[in-house]
């Protein structure tokens, strides 16, 4: 008689602790291998390897600024496949603060959080004003307040996007 009751006081005490813990959250004791300071998905390395880094692969490009992108020449053919990879990167990567179009502040970022407010890239500033190169740089580091995009992109990719662009950039001019 006394065994059970001291039995399901223990179970019910026991029952009582249980979503307590569960609310406490982890315990410090307790170590989950995910939580290491590796680098997780996602995360940023280094926009650009480190100062006298040497490369072993072949994706590393040097250190430029943006003035000094716009020198280098654009490899690729403005063809449909060309503009086509473009297109869906563009859709990946920027529409979220640029838009579809590339017009000032159509992007869905944007328009939640007006500081992140996109230029217009379709006007005649951004037409003439700049070579592929620098937009190939911009996307390769960022830009004041937006974020790099070299990890997530190889060359190809990133002189595709800025086709894209420029076919943007001309519907705007000829609807
Ligand atoms: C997280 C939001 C965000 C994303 C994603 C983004 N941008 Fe931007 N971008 C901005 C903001 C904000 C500006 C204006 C302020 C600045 O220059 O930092 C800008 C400016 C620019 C400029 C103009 C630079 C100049 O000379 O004034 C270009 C070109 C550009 N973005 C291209 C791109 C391309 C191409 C992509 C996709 C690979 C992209 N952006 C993705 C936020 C973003």
């Amino acid at each position: 008689m006394y065994r059970n009751l001291l039995k399901k006081s223990v179970s019910v005490i026991l029952l009582g602790i249980w979503p307590v813990g569960l609310l406490a959250g982890p315990w410090p004791f307790i170590q989950n291998m995910v939580d290491q300071p590796s680098i997780k998905p996602q995360e940023t390395v280094h926009p650009l390897p480190p100062e006298g880094a040497v490369p072993r692969g072949g994706l590393w490009e040097p250190k430029r600024t943006w003035q000094e992108g716009e020198q280098v020449p654009d490899p690729l053919p403005h063809t449909p496949e060309v503009v086509r990879h473009g297109e869906q990167l563009w859709n990946r990567y920027c529409t979220p603060c640029h838009g579809p179009r590339a017009k000032a502040g159509e992007g869905a970022v944007s328009r939640l959080w007006p500081a992140l407010t996109t230029p217009d890239l379709t006007t005649a500033f951004y037409i003439q004003q700049h070579r592929d190169g620098y937009y190939y740089e911009i996307i390769r580091q960022g830009h004041v307040i937006m974020p790099p995009y070299a990890e997530g992109t190889r060359p190809f990719d990133r002189w595709a996007i800025v086709h894209y662009l420029r076919v943007l950039q001309n519907r705007s001019q000829h609807p």
